[in-house]
């Protein structure tokens, strides 16, 4: 599917504010991709889709014909619309491009052995100009210097929040870190 088609069919799976999210985030993967010299177009692609498992409900994942583990569904759609939304890009978009599915199953919770590619989609999933939190200006500027710590920013800022909210972290999540800090 090319890009056009894929812009076309987001808003049979997502709302008209997540539509725009995602175009939102293709084009700041689309500049961090043009700037840390991976694909472009992969990187826009992998933007355009990163939530298109987001406002499908753990209950209609069957209706799909998709299987997710317990692993991922106990921590909620927040998290299992990764590798859910990997599927769902899969077999409905016909991606077949690895790089772009590993991004698109990891921007929830990393994986441990995060690329590049996979570091610039979930830095630019928060980068999203409505989001205002304090410090995101700080991890706008570090994601053109060092995308690697971009993500380390951006990880403490998810498990800060998770854990004042006294949300559960996903295991997954904490072996992306140790991952990260030794790379
Ligand atoms: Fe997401
Ligand atoms: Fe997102």
């Amino acid at each position: 599917m090319n890009i056009l088609d894929i812009e076309e069919v987001l808003g049979e799976f997502l709302s008209y504010s997540r539509v725009k999210h995602s175009i939102t985030v293709a084009c700041i993967s689309f500049r961090l991709a043009l700037f840390h010299k991976v694909d472009i177009r992969k990187a826009f692609i992998a933007g355009l889709l990163h939530d298109i498992g987001k406002e499908i409900k753990i209950k209609d994942y069957s209706k799909y014909g998709i299987k997710i583990d317990r692993n991922l569904t106990d921590f909620g759609e927040n998290i299992s619309h990764g590798v859910f939304g990997k599927k769902l890009a899969e077999k409905f978009f016909k991606i077949k491009d690895d790089i772009i599915l590993k991004a698109i199953s990891s921007h929830t919770i990393g994986s441990a052995d995060m690329t590049i590619f996979d570091k610039i989609i979930f830095v630019s999933d928060l980068l999203d100009p409505k989001n205002n939190f304090e410090g995101i200006e700080n991890i706008r500027k570090e994601a053109f210097l060092d995308i690697n710590e971009a993500a380390m920013m951006s990880f403490e800022f998810v498990f800060q929040y998770l854990i004042s909210s006294r949300k559960a972290i996903c295991p997954i999540s904490i072996k992306s870190w140790n991952s990260l800090i030794k790379s």
